[in-house]
C-alpha cells in the first residue's frame, strides 16, 4: 500500500513536469504578439550598373560602418554595403558579364563571397580573398548558371559571424527566359525578404552575444533590416524570395491564416514543378522562392511556426501582409517552372564522406588555410555524403549546386528537392547530395565547404577543396606553402 502510494506520487510528479516542461529548455523563444506592424517594410535598392564598353555590367559596392534607425529615437551602430544596413540588390541575367569594385571602408580586413554562385574559384570571395582595409577588390566572371536567388556576405576566417550581424549581406538575382515567367516587378510583385534574429541592448545597439553553442540567438527579427514591417501587396500573386541570413536560427515558415503558398525555387534554381505548401524551413544561408496568392483586403502575417524543424526555430511573426482593396491580376504560373533536368547521378559517382562532429569539425579536422582536404575534378558530378555526429549542423558548398538525394535514407522533404547549395543535416542523421561541381578548373585557387552555421564556421568547420582539371587530381600537392595565403594590394 505504501509503495503503491509512493509510486502514485512520482508518476503526478513525473506527470506535471512533464507537461510543463520541466525547466527552460523547451520554453519558445517569441515575438508573436509583441508586434504592431508599423513601419513599412525596407525594399534594399536595385543596384544600377554601369556599361562598359564591351558591355560588361559594372557594380561599385562600399562596405562601410553605419548607424541604422531600427527603432524610434535610438541609433544602432551597424555596418552595410552602399549605405547603413544590408546592401543593395544586385540583379543580372544568365550570360551577363559582371564586374566590381569592393571597396572596404570598414577599418579592418574583410571579404566578400558570392554565396550561390558559379565562377572562378579566384572570384569566390572566401576566405582566402581578403580584401584589407582601405583597400578595392576587383573581381568579374560571366554568369553561366540557371537563374536563383543567391547572395552575398562577409567570409572572413574566424570573423564571419561578426561581420554578416553587423549588417554585411544582400541578395544577388540572377535571371534567365524561365524565371521571368513568374512575377518579376522587383518590389511590387517579386519581393526579397532577408530574414534575421537579433539580439538587442536596452539602448537599442546589437549585442553580439555568443554564449549559445550554436551562436548567436536572436529574440527579435528584422526582415531587409526593418523592424516591426508590414508591406501593402497590389497584385494577386506575389513571389518573395525568401533568404535566412541569420548567424544560427533556422525557420519554418508559413502564413498564420493557414493559407498555402507555391514553392518555385530553392537555393541554386527553380523546380521543375510548383509545388503546394504551407511550411517551408531554412536553415541559415539557405533560400526558397515562393508565390502566394492574395485577395483583395486580405490581411496575412508570414510567420516562422516553432517546430522540431532545427536549430531553435522559436515562434516568430517575420511580416504582415495587407493586400491592397484593388489587386492587378496576374495570370496563373505555369505549371512547368524549369526546362533544366534535375541533377541526376551519373554512372560510377564518385562518393565522398563528411563527418560533422560534436567538436565543430570536419572529419575530424578544424579548417587549415594550408591544407587542401578534397581534389575534385571541375565540372563532375559526385555523390557527397554528410553524417552528422554532432548537435544540428548544415552544409554548403562553394561553386557547386546540389540536389538531395535523400536524408537519413528517406525521400527529402517536399521543400528541399530542388536544386541547391545549402542542406539542413540533422542532429544524428545523415544526408546524400549530388553535386554538380564549377568548371573553371585551378591549381592553386581553393574552395570551401563549411557548416553555415557562422559560429561554427568560424571555429573551423570547414574544409578546403580544389576544383582541377580532370586527370590531374594526383598531381595537386594537398600542403601549400605559407606564403601561398593571398592579401589583396591593388
Ligand atoms: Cu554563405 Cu561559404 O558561404
Ligand atoms: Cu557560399
Ligand atoms: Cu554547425
Amino acid at each position: 500500500m505504501k509503495l503503491q502510494h509512493r509510486l502514485l506520487i512520482l508518476l503526478s510528479l513525473l506527470l506535471v513536469f512533464g507537461l510543463t516542461g520541466c525547466g527552460s529548455s523547451d520554453d519558445i523563444v517569441t515575438n508573436v504578439g509583441e508586434l504592431q506592424f508599423e513601419k513599412p517594410l525596407n525594399i534594399p535598392e536595385l543596384l544600377e550598373p554601369t556599361i562598359d564598353s564591351d558591355g560588361t555590367k559594372h557594380f561599385n559596392l562600399t562596405m562601410e560602418p553605419g548607424t541604422t534607425a531600427f527603432f524610434p529615437g535610438k541609433k544602432t551602430d551597424t555596418w552595410g554595403i552602399n549605405g547603413s544596413y544590408l546592401g543593395p540588390t544586385i540583379r543580372v541575367s544568365r550570360g551577363d558579364q559582371v564586374s566590381f569594385d569592393v571597396e572596404n571602408k570598414l577599418g579592418e580586413t574583410s571579404t566578400l563571397h558570392w554565396h550561390g554562385m558559379m565562377l572562378p574559384p579566384k572570384m569566390d570571395g572566401g576566405p582566402h580573398q581578403m580584401i584589407e582595409a582601405g583597400k578595392t577588390w576587383s573581381p568579374h566572371w560571366t554568369i553561366d548558371q540557371p537563374s536563383a536567388t543567391t547572395w552575398y556576405h562577409p567570409h572572413l576566417h574566424g570573423k564571419t559571424a561578426q561581420h554578416v550581424y553587423r549588417g554585411l549581406a544582400g541578395m544577388f538575382i540572377i535571371d534567365d527566359e524561365d524565371s521571368k515567367k513568374l512575377p518579376s516587378n522587383y518590389g511590387v510583385n517579386d519581393i526579397p525578404l532577408i530574414v534575421q534574429d537579433k539580439l538587442f541592448t536596452s539602448d537599442g545597439q546589437l549585442l553580439e552575444d555568443d554564449d549559445t553553442s550554436y551562436g548567436t540567438m536572436g529574440d527579435e527579427i528584422l526582415v531587409n533590416g526593418t523592424y516591426d514591417p508590414y508591406l501593402e501587396v497590389t497584385d494577386s500573386q506575389v513571389r518573395f524570395r525568401i533568404l535566412n541570413g541569420s548567424n544560427a536560427r533556422a525557420y519554418n515558415v508559413g502564413f498564420n491564416d493557414g493559407r498555402s503558398f507555391q514553392l518555385v525555387a530553392n537555393d541554386a534554381g527553380l523546380l521543375n514543378e510548383a509545388v503546394t505548401l504551407d511550411r517551408v524551413r531554412l536553415s541559415p544561408g539557405e533560400r526558397a522562392e515562393i508565390v502566394v496568392e492574395f485577395e483583395p483586403g486580405d490581411e496575412t502575417i508570414l510567420r516562422s511556426f516553432s517546430s522540431s524543424a532545427g536549430i531553435e526555430s522559436g515562434e516568430f511573426d517575420l511580416l504582415k501582409i495587407v493586400a491592397a482593396s484593388e489587386l492587378t491580376q496576374s495570370s496563373p504560373i505555369s505549371e512547368k517552372l524549369s526546362s533544366i533536368p534535375p541533377i541526376e547521378v551519373p554512372e560510377n559517382a564518385k562518393v565522398r564522406q563528411f563527418k560533422l562532429t560534436m567538436e565543430n569539425e570536419i572529419n575530424d579536422k578544424k579548417m587549415d588555410m594550408q591544407r587542401i582536404d578534397e581534389v575534385v575534378p571541375a565540372g563532375t558530378t559526385e555523390i557527397w555524403e554528410i553524417h552528422n555526429f554532432g548537435p544540428e549542423h548544415n552544409f554548403h558548398i562553394h561553386d557547386a549546386a546540389f540536389r538531395v538525394l535523400d536524408v537519413n535514407g528517406e525521400e527529402p522533404r517536399e521543400f528541399e528537392r530542388g536544386r541547391k547549395d545549402t542542406v539542413f543535416v540533422p542532429h544524428g542523421g545523415s544526408v546524400r547530395l549530388v553535386v554538380e561541381f564549377g568548371n573553371h578548373p585551378e591549381t592553386e585557387d581553393r574552395l570551401v565547404c563549411h557548416c553555415h552555421l557562422l559560429k561554427h564556421e568560424d571555429e573551423g568547420m570547414m574544409g578546403q577543396f580544389l576544383l582541377v582539371e580532370p586527370g590531374t587530381e594526383s598531381h595537386v600537392p594537398t600542403e601549400l606553402p605559407k606564403k601561398n595565403i593571398e592579401h589583396n594590394d591593388h
